[in-house]
């Protein structure tokens, strides 16, 4: 599942000890694991060779340089939502060709950049952003590849917040939609749909539901055909589950025994296959490390209070998401065999876990059974690679966390902490703003 195992009763990234790392670059910090993301995606690449995938990483769910770098090196390319993302993902070396670049609030300019260096395929919302991305590439006089994103109406069966397969979401087009969209662009001289992009949620946990999204898109895509239209790209986009108990998500083989036999009749035509994946590569390949600051006992509650809350990691307060932590040295006899909900130790006890922060909202676990811990602690949180750092916030003037990349038996910084001056170098000179 992942490189982080408790080896002399201490929790090891790989070979390299959380406290050693605690010691030297201090708490909150993200640590991640150079194996797991490896494997991970190596994995990914096993599953769905059949169908030779450009396997795109999904930059928001992790994008610091250097993972970005690793995941390049490992064969990805990358799916960005923002010209933020998309400088990320050119500064770790990935061609424009090999990145897919969707998102419903595009700007003219983020569109006239994206043409204007080709990007591998565009992915497109709406009809309005259809629309201003025709006039931008006559403009331009500069031919693009679009995906049209079609929303399948399927419901992925995942939080709210993370669900975008359905009809009343703000993603994508309908089927109907599709085809009015695709006819009226069909001798369009510059922007050209050659694809469909569909993306149903994150994460989903049931692989049938990208059966059923799929079917929907396959009678589409025949129906497409049946006009004259020739899809040379089918873009299915991300949410393959983590592990964030053990054994809970379905693997890729898993989602490749789904997915694969649909597709392997279009492969033989020649059809080209994106998957965006982020979460199921990332997720379980990086824990926070965060020292308990305070044992707080009231009310007859036990609050474990700890240097970083929602602040650093989002996914408990904002999707009510369960995260799997433990003490970085627990007593002897409550070492975990896996990370569940309920572990089965004597001597346990009911805590939540929360942050520093001035909101009852920032907490990391509630009503958590957990090891005796005192002030001084050290806690991970695990499956806390993706969505945990580019969730955080700086919230209470909150420095971001650092980042540590580890391999084997060293450890590098990817990302020192923020300062408390960084904290305010954006506003220490007025600056008069032109009217
Ligand atoms: C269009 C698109 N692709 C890919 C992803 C990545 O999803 P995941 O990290 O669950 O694989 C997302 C996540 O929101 C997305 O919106």
């Amino acid at each position: 599942m992942d490189h982080f195992s408790f080896v002399n009763g201490s929790l090891h990234a790989e070979g390299v000890s959380l406290a050693s790392i605690a010691s030297s670059v201090e708490t909150p910090c993200f640590v991640y694991s150079t194996a797991t993301l490896q494997d991970h995606i190596r994995k990914i690449q096993s599953a769905f060779a059949d169908l030779d995938p450009l396997i795109c990483f999904s930059v928001k769910c992790c994008p610091n340089l250097s993972i970005l770098s690793l995941v390049a090196a490992e064969g990805c390319g990358m799916d960005v939502v923002s010209p933020g993302e998309l400088q990320r993902a050119l500064a770790a070396g990935v061609p424009p060709a090999r990145i897919a670049y969707a998102g419903v609030g595009k700007s003219h300019a983020a569109l006239t950049e994206a043409i204007s260096m080709g990007v591998g395929c565009l992915n497109v919302e709406s009809a309005e952003e259809l629309e201003l991305i025709a006039r931008i590439s006559t403009d331009l006089r500069t031919p693009v590849s679009l995906a049209l994103r079609v929303n399948p109406d399927v419901d992925a069966g995942t939080h709210r917040h993370t669900t975008t397969g359905i009809r009343t979401t703000k993603f994508g087009v309908s089927s109907a939609r599709a085809m009015e969209l695709f006819d009226s662009m069909r001798d369009h001289p510059f922007a050209r749909i050659e694809g469909v992009h569909l993306h149903i949620g994150s994460p989903v946990l049931k692989a049938e539901r990208y059966g059923e999204a799929l079917d929907v898109t396959l009678r589409l895509i025949e129906h497409l055909a049946h006009r004259g239209h020739t899809i040379r790209t089918l873009d299915l986009g991300g949410g393959f589950g983590a592990d964030y108990q053990s054994g809970q998500s379905p693997t890729p083989s898993d989602y490749a025994s789904v997915i694969v036999p649909r597709l392997q009749p279009l492969k033989k035509q020649g059809m080209k296959f994106i998957l965006e994946p982020g979460r199921c590569i990332a997720a379980n390949a990086g824990v926070l490390l965060l020292r308990v600051v305070r044992i707080k006992r009231e009310a007859g509650k036990t609050f474990v209070i700890c240097d970083a809350g929602m602040n650093a990691l989002l996914r408990p307060s904002h999707y009510d998401a369960f995260h799997f932590m433990w003490p970085v040295r627990p007593p002897s006899q409550q070492i975990p065999l896996r990370r569940t909900a309920e572990p089965e130790f004597a001597n346990l006890t009911r805590c939540d876990v929360v942050g520093p922060l001035c909101e009852t909202g920032d907490y990391l676990a509630l009503d958590r059974m957990l090891p005796a811990m005192q002030d001084g602690d050290l806690l991970a949180v695990f499956t806390a690679g993706a969505y945990g750092m580019s969730m955080a916030s700086r919230y209470n003037a909150q420095p971001l966390p650092a980042e540590v990349l580890v391999r084997g038996n060293s450890a590098s910084l990817v990302r020192r902490r923020e300062s408390l001056t960084d904290l305010i170098s954006h506003e220490m000179h007025a600056t008069p703003v032109s009217a």
